[in-house]
């Protein structure tokens, strides 16, 4: 049996397994609990309610999952039965319009065959010198002993970088600031919208409706910028950019608006997500000194008094494990969402025609069933074995199957290139007394008060 079949055939099997239900307030429901600390949700809904869980935010209903095999079906095998939810292609459509994240169906489909192109691996592999060098200006930067923020600084890292490989700007002071503080303030709003018991459309002329849209304006002005400069100059300079505004097939470029949407889509998808997945990194090797010093040792054989490239990475599979054991603990992206297009059961849960499923990824990660001792930081766990072991769908901090991350392979290996320069120059910390806070907003960050560190130079390279 094919896999097509193999999921209709489940599709049409009769519920067998009922879900457990967890009650919340008689009239809101979970959605305070949930609007309070959404991970801790997640995480404790889980450990009590099982893999799959039913619960109520005011009038609606919601299902959370963590057991592999429905997650499995949901990315895979019956991928194009479950769309974006609606309320987040709402939440989000002032921002990322019809982007390739809130996108679904043919235009979806258009629009993914367009733009994978630009993220093949040659042009990707590419970037890592660049990826390298912006690392290294930044360290060059800082001086022995200062405080610095890593959550600030990493996000201007990674958006540096995005701004010179995607769209090939050498983005100034200006620009970064701008955009940083403009997707700090929609990142924050939107989450504020979808936490309303009543949400407000994006033309309530609301203060915080303004301040979106004007953050929206800025972002729009440096994108608009950039796209003129690719019609003057009518060529692709090996940017994804350039790549996405002479990208054609049978009905032609893509139109300004859709370029807009998608140019939108990959600053913030493309830098947020791998800033504060290095971040989190950094907080849990400034915790694991012994760590710290093996990965040290693998790259002192591999790229001893130089600088790391691409080709080494085959080479240093500590440093992987480290970036994969941190994504599965402190995931910046935390859970995702799916909403089903027709009845159907699967795995014998039984799932209505536009019921939202979240998937939750976070909760995934501390699943004592796949993963010993799950808060523990163990990168050594990764091992070849133990991966082949686990269940298609337990770990899949990209998503998976047709709709997986565009971005994999470009942030597996801006996370790699970047985590090695640092651990080549300096020794991860926290400042004395500093604990980070867990803000989930679209991503997983420590919120306002950073990730404080002591830079301490080591120079090990
Ligand atoms: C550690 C870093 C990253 C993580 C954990 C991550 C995770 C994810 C996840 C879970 C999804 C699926 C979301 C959903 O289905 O709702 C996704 C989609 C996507 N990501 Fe990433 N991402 C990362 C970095 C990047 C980067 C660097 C880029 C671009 C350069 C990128 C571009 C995209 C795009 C375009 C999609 C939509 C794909 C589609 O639906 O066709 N991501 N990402």
């Amino acid at each position: 049996m094919n896999a097509e079949a193999a999921a209709q055939a489940s599709s049409s099997s009769v519920p067998s397994r009922p879900i457990p239900r967890k009650e919340g307030h008689w009239f809101w429901g979970c959605a305070l609990d949930l609007a309070a600390d959404r991970t801790r949700f997640l995480i404790e809904g889980h450990a009590e309610y099982g893999d799959v869980f039913v619960s109520r935010a005011l009038v609606r209903d919601l299902m959370f999952v963590r057991d592999p095999a429905v997650v499995n079906a949901i990315n895979v095998t019956h991928w194009s039965d479950f769309y974006k939810p609606d309320y987040i292609k709402m939440m989000w459509k002032p921002f990322l319009g019809n982007g390739l994240v809130p996108n679904d169906g043919e235009s979806w489909k258009r629009q993914h065959k367009l733009i994978m192109p630009g993220f093949h691996k040659k042009r990707v592999d590419a970037y890592a010198p660049t990826m390298v060098e912006f690392t290294e200006r930044m360290i060059d930067r800082w001086k022995e002993g200062e405080q610095r923020d890593m959550r600030l600084e990493l996000n201007a890292l990674a958006l540096e970088v995005v701004a010179d490989t995607l769209f090939d700007i050498d983005i100034g002071e200006g620009d970064s600031e701008t955009i940083r503080d403009a997707l700090a303030d929609i990142s924050e709003i939107l989450v504020t919208d979808a936490d309303k018991m009543i949400p407000r459309p994006a033309w309530w002329p609301t203060a915080e409706n303004r301040r979106k849209k004007r953050a929206i304006a800025k972002i729009e002005a440096i994108i608009r910028r950039v796209h003129q400069e690719r019609l003057t100059h009518q060529h692709d300079r090996g940017d994804l950019f350039s790549h996405m505004v002479f990208a054609e097939d049978e009905q032609g470029r893509m139109s300004d608006k859709q370029l807009r949407d998608e140019a939108m889509t990959l600053i913030f998808a493309g830098h947020e997500t791998t800033a504060h997945a290095l971040t989190w990194t950094w907080y849990l090797l400034a915790k694991s000194p012994g760590k710290v010093a093996k990965m040290r040792e693998e790259l002192g054989r591999v790229a001893s008094g130089r600088r790391v490239e691409v080709e080494d990475l085959p080479k240093l599979p500590y440093l992987e494990m480290v970036v994969k054991e941190s994504l599965r603990l402190l995931p910046s992206v935390w859970a995702y969402a799916r909403q089903a297009q027709r009845d159907l059961v699967i795995e014998g849960y039984e799932i209505k025609k536009g019921q939202t499923i979240t998937i939750s990824h976070i909760a995934m990660g501390r699943n004592p069933k796949y993963y010993d001792n799950p808060l523990e930081f163990r990168p050594e766990r990764w091992t070849r074995e133990f991966e082949r072991s686990l269940p298609r769908g337990a770990y899949v901090p990209f998503a998976a199957g047709p709709r997986v991350c565009l971005g994999k392979q470009f942030a597996m290996m801006e996370m790699r290139m970047i985590l090695a320069t640092l651990i080549q120059r300096l020794e991860p910390n926290l400042s004395e007394g500093f604990e980070p806070d867990f803000v989930t907003e679209l991503s997983m960050h420590p919120g306002e008060r950073g990730m404080q560190a002591d830079v301490r130079f080591c120079e090990a390279r």
